[in-house]
């Protein structure tokens, strides 16, 4: 399976520490390390997703997300590579927003575990997407289509 990673730098790093004690304070929670990272798609429309926060990369503030190459956002950032993700600490009630340019290490990187795509165990790997029949039309039908990856 083709492979990537991505990694969102931030403004500044006075931040880290307070990342870090959410991260250590909500650690028994499985899904502390989930996250919303909001990229620009065409025409200027939002796409968010939730990820997978991977850890910071070495040496550095950046923050690492494994993903498929072959998924809408990395075409997203490839041709707008600005970000922001959204991450909600549950049992602190804390929310950080840290907005930069995201990094895209793809399948030419040497490091494999940047590579990995085992990002989640959901209970079902099916994805389901819902659009209008007639885009814009909101008296048209609803339609569902399998998308993949
Ligand atoms: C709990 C959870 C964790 C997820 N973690 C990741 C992840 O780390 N990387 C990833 O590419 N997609 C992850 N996904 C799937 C994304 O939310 C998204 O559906 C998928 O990456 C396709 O997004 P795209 O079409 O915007 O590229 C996760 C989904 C859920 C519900």
């Amino acid at each position: 399976m083709a492979g990537g990673g991505a990694a969102a730098s931030a403004l500044s790093s006075p931040w880290r520490a307070l990342l870090q004690r959410a991260l250590d304070a909500n650690a028994h929670l499985k899904h502390s390390t989930f996250f919303q990272l909001a990229t620009v798609s065409g025409g200027g429309r939002p796409a968010n997703r939730t990820v997978v926060f991977r850890g910071f990369l070495e040496h550095c503030d950046k923050i690492q997300i494994n993903t498929d190459a072959r998924s809408n956002k990395i075409s997203e950032i490839k041709e707008w590579p600005l970000g922001e993700i959204c991450w909600y600490f549950t049992d602190s009630w804390e929310q950080f927003r840290i907005s930069g340019i995201i990094d895209v290490i793809d399948g030419s990187s040497l490091d494999p575990a940047k590579l990995q795509v085992d990002y989640v165990n959901l209970k079902s790997n099916q994805r389901l997407m819902f659009r209008r029949a007639q885009e814009g039309d909101e008296s048209s039908d609803w339609m569902a289509e399998k998308v993949s990856p």
